[in-house]
């Protein structure tokens, strides 16, 4: 690469969402997705591949492994031709699976592109699948055999369930995992020594809980921590800029519904209400605490039995304040109900 060319890259992915600036170029570069990259690369080879059906949860690089793949069967010139990517933006119903869908499958293939295997086929990329109509979906299924011979289809999607039989019976399946925490580290610190942050080293284990295996997540939460922290982040930065509630200020509240003083648990309640948290998500995490909390079953359930009334009742716009009181007042009645044996 020459000089020029390297200060044009910098400046080009120097804005950029790390997100996009570090999606894998490469089938290879995707990390974990053993058995997809394994058959994707083999279609590399031999050019043969099936129609696709790939489905799991966000962030696990499903539009990466189609776009990937796609690059490197056609490079970048054949691509434009080849190639078509339809996602959630564009209409779902079935006039676009007339007019567009059909348009561009029953186009005949060119000449290919010289250094590139370029199949004799396009490919066809339907992001989100799962959010097209069952009516959409048949009169594709159709389309799927009639014209294979010019066309793969890559279905994308989360639930897999939401496509029909038909459809996924005629596709290769495959199921993308959450990414684990090793792959995750060794994702997230390459990245950061691209980008000369200073990370502590709790930091990847908290990108991991905060991100539940979603790479989109865990990447956007390093981001926003590394510009809030100005390069140098730990773990307490992942947490804050996750928007998750410390887990001593839950602790603490539970400490003091235990040692049963009402009016010091209301005012920490009403302070973490303060700091900006929303009452249901002070329950979801609550509900962790309480369920890891040293006290007996008995107060347990007592506890949970009136959280899942008031997240019922937060859910139905009741007043935020007001219920979470009511938890901490229940709580304190269940620590005397049942007391410790001594
Ligand atoms: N397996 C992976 N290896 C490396 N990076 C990944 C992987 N999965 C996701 N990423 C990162 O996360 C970003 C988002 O991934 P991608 O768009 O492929 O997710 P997706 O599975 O299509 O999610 P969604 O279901 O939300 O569409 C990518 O740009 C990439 O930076
Ligand atoms: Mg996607």
């Amino acid at each position: 690469m020459t000089v020029e060319h390297g200060a044009r890259d910098a400046r080009s992915t120097a804005h950029q969402p790390w997100v996009e600036k570090y999606r894998p170029k490469t089938v290879r570069d995707v990390a974990s997705q053993e058995q997809v990259v394994r058959v994707l690369e083999q279609a590399l080879e031999t050019g043969n591949m099936p129609h696709c059906l790939f489905y799991g949860p966000p962030g696990t690089g499903k539009t990466t492994c189609a776009l990937a793949i796609a690059k490197q069967l056609y490079g970048p010139e054949l691509y434009k031709q080849r190639v078509k990517e339809l996602n959630a933006s564009d209409e779902r119903g079935i006039s676009v699976v007339r007019d567009k869908v059909k348009t561009f499958a029953s186009l005949a293939v060119g000449a290919p592109a010289p250094g590139y295997p370029s199949p004799p086929y396009k490919i066809l990329i339907l992001d989100e699948a799962d959010a097209m109509t069952t009516d959409a979906q048949s009169a594709m299924r159709r389309m799927m055999e009639t014209y294979s011979k010019v066309t793969r289809f890559f279905l994308l999607c989360n639930y897999v369930t939401k496509i029909i039989d038909p459809i996924t019976s005629r596709c290769a399946k495959f199921r993308f995992q959450p990414l684990a925490l090793e792959t995750m580290t060794t994702r997230l610190k390459y990245i950061a020594e691209q980008e000369s942050l200073e990370l502590s080293d709790d930091v990847f284990p908290a990108c991991s809980k905060h991100s539940g295996g979603d790479m989109r997540k865990a990447i956007t939460l390093l981001q926003s921590a590394a510009r809030l922290f100005s390069g140098k982040v730990d773990a307490a930065g992942i947490v804050e800029v996750a928007g998750y509630i410390p887990d001593v200020k839950l602790t603490t509240l539970l400490d003091l519904c235990k040692s049963g003083d009402f009016d010091k648990a209301q005012a920490h309640m009403e302070d973490i209400l303060r700091d900006g948290y929303s009452g249901i998500k002070i329950m979801d995490q609550l509900s962790d605490i309480v369920l890891e909390a040293d006290c007996s079953d008995e107060i347990k359930g007592d506890i949970f039995m009136k959280m899942g009334e008031v997240d019922r009742a937060l859910a139905q716009g009741a007043d935020e304040g007001l219920q979470l009181a009511t938890v901490v007042s229940s709580a304190i009645k269940s620590f005397e109900k049942y007391p410790v044996a001594a």
